[in-house]
């Protein structure tokens, strides 16, 4: 009774009919690699796990050189389920950069980014680097030893830029040297400027996603029936987030995540301080360039690969010569397929 009138109530003042019909008229294409379609809306499902847990964080979190580490271990020793919540959120960040990495492999290799989803590509692309901003910004938060040596190395690495580098260092580190004005810029950009930002673009790309429906790769061949998105795809969605959900409680009890001893700006940077791993392949290439090639800066040189790099995997759909033929671009995929080779290479050298 109740719940009808409730029904009725919504339905004459929201336009809940046409949102139902959208739905009912969406598809997901059924092949052998529809599997991969559950990668975006996992890393949806992860970012409000971040927002959810971040905002309970905040709640005893101190953004100062004297607070910081101290607010954390209370957390973790006096807060009811604290550690836990750190835990998940820690926990949570790092899954959801490999969803993402993996959900940006699977857009790739199916080559859902050619025309008209150029717009999602990029909104995706603006979003890989708002979520790596997140695991950048969040790592100094807890003042720990291997977190203040690894920003230091970490906010160095702009300053070959030619013009500008000096600037964006200074600007990052809020002066020379890693410290309280440091923590409070990345805590500012942590909980302020990202979280907002990638709101608005997670908006847009979902906005999209709805738009355009899922686009069926050129090559593979369909398995039946389409799936309806409402309920069906919809359900299974939900089915892999609670798969999620008791995966990421699950390791986050199993290995809660740990905590250093408390940074000190005057000690030696200890043994095998390294950046998190989706920042390993950059940091292990900088390690192994020497320090001149000919006439320029090692670092210089790195810096300007990877903003070209960047700039052409940004405009990828427009360079996509092969798109208005709706054949593979194998150029494209072997070009991808190594630098993805190279990194997980040089990821697992640095480890070993
Ligand atoms: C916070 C980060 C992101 C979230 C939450 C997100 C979410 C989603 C969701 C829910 C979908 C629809 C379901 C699916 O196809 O998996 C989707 C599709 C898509 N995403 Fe993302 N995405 C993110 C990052 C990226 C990145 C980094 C790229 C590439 C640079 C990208 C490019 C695309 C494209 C082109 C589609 C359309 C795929 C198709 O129609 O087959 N997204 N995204």
């Amino acid at each position: 009774m109740i719940q009808k009138y409730f029904k009725n109530w919504c339905g004459e003042r929201l336009p809940l009919d046409t949102i139902r019909n959208h739905f009912k008229n969406k598809f997901v294409p059924r092949h052998r690699h529809t599997i991969w379609y559950y990668l975006g809306g996992l890393t949806v499902f992860f970012f409000v796990i971040q927002l959810l847990t971040g905002v309970l964080l905040m709640i005893y979190y101190k953004p100062t050189m004297e607070g910081a580490h101290q607010s954390v271990v209370y957390i973790i020793n006096e807060v009811p389920f604290g550690w836990l919540i750190r835990s998940i959120h820690s926990w949570a960040a790092n899954l959801m950069i490999a969803t993402l990495l993996l959900h940006l492999m699977r857009v790739f290799y199916l080559q859902a980014y050619r025309p008209p989803r150029e717009l999602m590509w990029m909104s995706g692309f603006i979003l890989l680097f708002l979520i790596l901003g997140f695991g950048f910004t969040g790592y100094l938060l807890p003042w720990d030893d291997i977190a203040f040596y690894a920003t230091q190395i970490g906010t160095e690495v702009p300053k070959s830029i030619p013009l500008v580098g000096p600037t964006l260092v200074a600007l990052l580190r809020g002066g020379e040297d890693i410290g309280e004005a440091t923590i409070t810029r990345m805590y500012t950009l942590h909980v302020f400027v990202l979280p907002i930002a990638t709101l608005l673009f997670v908006g847009i790309h979902l906005f999209l996603s709805q738009y355009y429906g899922a686009s069926k790769p050129i090559t593979t061949r369909p398995k039946g029936k389409d799936i309806p998105f409402y309920p069906n795809f919809v359900l299974r969605d939900l089915r892999t987030w609670c798969i999620a959900l008791i995966l990421l409680i699950g390791v986050a009890i199993l290995m809660p995540w740990g905590l250093g001893e408390e940074a000190d700006i005057l000690r030696p940077a200890p043994e095998g301080v390294k950046p998190e791993w989706y920042f390993i392949p950059m940091y292990q290439t900088l390690n192994i360039l020497p320090a001149r090639i000919l006439i320029f800066d090692g670092e210089t040189i790195l810096n300007s690969v990877l903003m070209i790099g960047g700039f052409v995997v940004f405009l990828l759909p427009f360079l996509d010569r092969k798109a208005k033929q709706r054949e593979r671009n194998k150029f494209i995929l072997t070009a991808g397929t190594l630098v993805i080779l190279y990194c997980i290479v040089i990821t697992v050298s640095a480890y070993i």
